[in-house]
C-alpha cells in the first residue's frame, strides 16, 4: 500500500455530527459505476450487481436527505449504454421501473422530488411513464431534489441546447447577443439546478464518461476504487468529510 492510499484509508468515518454544517455541499452528483465487477467477484451474472447497486442507492439518498444535501444527480443509464446486450438493457429498464414504484412512497415520506434527466424522445414509453407519474407524485416534496439520469449524453444534451436556443431566437424569444452563461444552462436537462459541487465516481475508474460536462466546470472530484454496491452511507459520509477538506477557490487567491 503506498504511503498515500495507507493514509486515506486510515481516516476514521465521520459521524454526521462531527461533519461541518455549514459545507455540506449542495449539489452531488455520482456516477454509480461498478456493479457488473461486483458481480463477477462473487460469481453472479452482471444482474446481480445492478440489484445490489439499488440497495447502495436507496442508502445515499437517504444519507443526503439526513444531512441536508439539496440536490443529488445519479447516472443510471448513458445514452453509450444503448450498446449493452439486449437483456442487460432490458433487465435495467425493469429494474428502474420495480425500483420507482417500491420507492415512491419513501420519496414522500423522505420530501424526496424526482426528476428524470436525460433524452425522453427514445426512453420506451412505459419507462418514461413511470417516470413522469413519480415527478407528478413528488412534485411538492422540497428536502431533496433527485435527479435520475437515465439516456443521458452531455455532449448531446449541449447539442440540443443549442438547437433549443436556435429556434428560441429565431422565434425572437431571446436575443442572441444576450445569450450569457445563465440562460445557456436554462436550455440544459438540469435547468434550475446548481452545479454540482461534488462528483462521486466508483469503481477506480478516473474519467467522467460524458457525464454534466457544461456544469463541472468548478466540481470538486471523488474518484474511489470501492465499487457501486458496496458504496454505503460509511463511504458517503466519508466522502463528504473529504469534500470538507478542500479549499475551492474559483480562480481567485
Ligand atoms: C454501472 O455499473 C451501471 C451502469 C452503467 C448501468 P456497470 O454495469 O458499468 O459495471 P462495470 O463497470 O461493468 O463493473
Ligand atoms: C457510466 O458508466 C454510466 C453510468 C454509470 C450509468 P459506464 O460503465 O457506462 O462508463 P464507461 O464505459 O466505463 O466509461
Ligand atoms: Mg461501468
Amino acid at each position: 500500500m503506498s504511503l498515500i492510499s495507507s493514509i486515506f484509508s486510515s481516516v476514521r468515518v465521520p459521524t454526521v455530527k462531527e461533519l461541518k454544517k455549514n459545507s455540506i455541499p449542495e449539489h452531488v452528483a455520482i456516477i454509480m459505476d461498478g456493479n457488473g465487477r461486483w458481480a463477477a467477484r462473487r460469481k453472479l451474472p452482471r444482474f446481480a450487481g445492478h440489484k445490489a447497486g439499488v440497495e447502495a442507492l436507496r442508502e445515499v439518498v437517504k444519507t443526503c436527505v439526513q444531512l441536508g444535501i439539496k440536490f443529488l444527480t445519479v447516472f443510471s443509464f448513458s445514452i453509450e449504454n444503448w450498446q449493452r446486450p439486449k437483456d442487460e438493457v432490458n433487465f435495467l429498464l425493469n429494474l428502474f421501473l420495480e425500483s420507482l414504484k417500491e420507492e415512491l412512497e419513501n420519496f414522500n415520506k423522505n420530501g424526496v422530488r424526482v426528476f428524470l434527466v436525460g433524452d425522453r424522445k427514445l426512453i420506451p414509453h412505459e419507462i418514461l411513464e413511470a417516470f413522469e407519474n413519480a415527478e407528478k407524485k413528488t412534485a411538492n416534496n422540497n428536502k431533496l431534489f433527485f435527479n435520475i439520469a437515465i439516456n443521458y449524453g452531455s455532449r448531446q444534451e449541449i447539442v440540443e441546447a443549442a438547437k433549443k436556443i436556435y429556434k428560441a431566437a429565431a422565434r425572437n424569444d431571446i436575443n442572441i447577443e444576450k445569450l450569457d452563461e445563465k440562460t445557456f444552462s436554462d436550455y440544459l436537462f438540469t435547468k434550475g439546478c446548481p452545479d454540482p459541487d461534488f462528483l462521486i465516481r466508483t469503481s477506480g475508474e478516473y474519467r467522467v464518461s460524458n457525464f454534466l460536462l457544461w456544469q463541472i466546470a468548478y466540481c470538486e472530484f471523488y474518484f474511489v476504487k470501492t465499487l457501486w454496491p458496496d458504496f454505503k452511507r460509511k463511504n458517503f459520509l466519508k466522502a463528504i468529510y473529504y469534500y470538507q477538506q478542500r479549499n475551492r477557490r474559483f480562480g481567485r487567491l
